[in-house]
């Protein structure tokens, strides 16, 4: 089914106002909501491939990991749109306003734009968009955040600075509803809101209302609106194959304009079971949330079993927002899995992307039908570049990089990621990894011997068989966050 048909099917819209939208590029909130009237359709000739996304991962997929991928990878096909680990918005806090400011000029919308010599934000518009994810149980205080990070001109006012240095808004705000960490759930947050589909729902609520009305009040006019979300809302990759720019164009005008800081939701099935899912997506979608990322297992589940994708089907036929799938993909063959088997409207990839930076590629590619994937030696120099651009990245963060304890932290953050997407390597495990940090000679000898082994070690074609072996490697690393 062409775009074109599929939104004639459609019940007729609100047509759009003109001057949004004519920034010509589509949200990922349009394209997930053209998906969902394209009825998720999983034949490999759709016309409209899923919108891919990279997950929020505390500390592995921090701002060192996006600006890696971002640098290294992006030119030949990244995610299209990246997202924030969680920022924990305390319940408690003796001054919250202040709390709130910090979190919310913690955020950089320009992140991932494209960069002068001199750091600065040069052109937005080819970066990869930028989700930021917040954590938090009083509706009050995550409305709060909101309102500051989708509003320059309130962020400037509250953080006293000029309103050309606040971030211009988060292309959409996210709502950590999976977090399992015990210190957090005890204060009513991340996954302990799936107890009480009542308090996500005003708390969703809260938020939507908030960044509604605060970049209403911003952006005055549907010209004003259009000219900062071209300046920040950049590509979704509607420009591969099959695509038809004029018809998906014509698509996107048919949409309902989306609200202009959408607000989603990314939940676990559960907390310690699944009783309350169906009550916690219908509560999500009342209160006006653009769409919901499953990642179907519990809170009491963490990492164990297999993700449960039915229950992402479940949401699928549920919801009429669309939905995002989310939960062991790692591969070409494990997307065209879940399409088929949940219709999901979108992708969400996490330790996969840690796994193997290229799998964003490798699906767009094979979903495309188009052949555009490198060779290993290719891959493995553009891994190498990644690498080095993570490490640099982390030392110009550091006071003092030379300081022997900032070089044993590179040395961890190398194994990481070593971990990762070298994880079925016996020379790396033995030679690099089981050595204590600090008895390796230097962050830059460890640099060059893991750099030597990607080059040599590198294989593409492993990546696609040891499924079930590497969630299972990785699930148990990190007790503490994860979502
Ligand atoms: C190291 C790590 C950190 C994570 N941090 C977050 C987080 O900050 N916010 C969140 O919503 N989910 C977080 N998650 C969960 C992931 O976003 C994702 O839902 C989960 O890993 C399942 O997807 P995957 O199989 O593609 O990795 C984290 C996962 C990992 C492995």
């Amino acid at each position: 089914m062409s775009v074109a048909a599929a939104t004639t099917d459609a019940a007729p819209m609100k047509k759009r106002p003109s001057g949004a939208g004519a920034y010509g590029r589509v949200r990922l909130t349009e394209h997930l909501q053209l998906r969902r009237r394209l009825g998720g359709s999983a034949s490999p000739s759709l016309s409209l491939p899923p919108p891919l996304l990279l997950a929020p991962m505390e500390r592995l997929g921090d701002a060192h990991f996006r600006g890696a991928i971002q640098h290294a990878i992006t030119h030949i096909r990244g995610p299209d749109e990246m997202c924030t680990e969680f920022m924990r918005v305390p319940e408690k806090s003796s001054n919250f306003e202040s709390a709130a400011l910090a979190l919310a000029r913690s955020y950089d919308a320009l992140e991932l734009a494209k960069r002068d010599d001199d750091d600065r934000a040069t052109d937005a518009a080819t970066g990869t968009p930028l989700a930021f994810q917040i954590m938090g149980g009083d509706a009050e205080k995550l409305a709060h955040v909101a309102r500051l990070l989708a509003s320059p001109k309130k962020l400037a006012a509250a953080a006293r600075i000029d309103e050309a240095e606040a971030s211009p808004p988060p292309p959409r705000i996210d709502l950590n509803c999976g977090c399992p960490a015990n210190l957090v759930t005890g204060k009513g947050a991340g996954s302990s809101l799936l107890r009480t589909p009542d308090v996500l729902h005003d708390i969703v609520r809260a938020m939507v209302n908030a960044a509604t009305e605060s970049a209403n009040e911003d952006y005055v006019s549907d010209e004003a609106w259009a000219a900062c979300a071209a300046s920040f809302a950049p590509r979704v990759s509607t420009s591969e194959g099959i695509f038809d720019d004029a018809a998906i164009a014509e698509a996107v005008r048919s949409l309902p304009p989306p609200p202009r800081v959408p607000v989603s939701v990314k939940m676990r099935s559960g907390f310690d079971d699944t009783s309350l899912f169906v009550d916690n997506l219908l509560a999500a979608q009342e209160a006006g949330a653009s769409f919901v990322t499953i990642h179907p297992r519990t809170k009491r589940e963490g990492y164990k079993p297999e993700a449960d994708w039915s229950l992402i089907a479940k949401a699928r036929d549920v919801l009429h927002i669309p939905v995002v799938g989310n939960g062991d993909v790692t591969s070409l063959e494990d997307a065209r899995r879940l399409l088929a088997e949940t219709g999901a409207d979108g992708i969400m990839i996490g330790r996969g992307a840690a796994i193997d930076p290229f799998v964003f590629q490798r699906v767009r590619s094979g979903l495309c039908g188009s052949d555009d994937i490198q060779t290993d030696a290719e891959e493995a120099e553009m891994l190498v570049q990644m690498l080095r651009w993570h490490v640099d990245s982390i030392a110009r963060a550091q006071k003092n990089p030379d300081a022997r304890k900032a070089q044993i932290a590179r040395i961890d953050r190398m194994k990481l990621l070593g971990k990762f997407l070298l994880h079925d390597n016996a020379n790396f495990r033995d030679n690099l990894l089981r050595q204590p940090s600090s008895e390796q000679p230097s962050a830059d000898a460890f640099e060059q011997a893991l750099v030597a082994l990607l080059r040599s070690e590198w294989r593409s074609h492993r990546r696609t068989r040891q499924r079930r072996a590497r969630v299972n490697t990785f699930s148990g690393d990190r007790g503490r966050g994860k979502a």
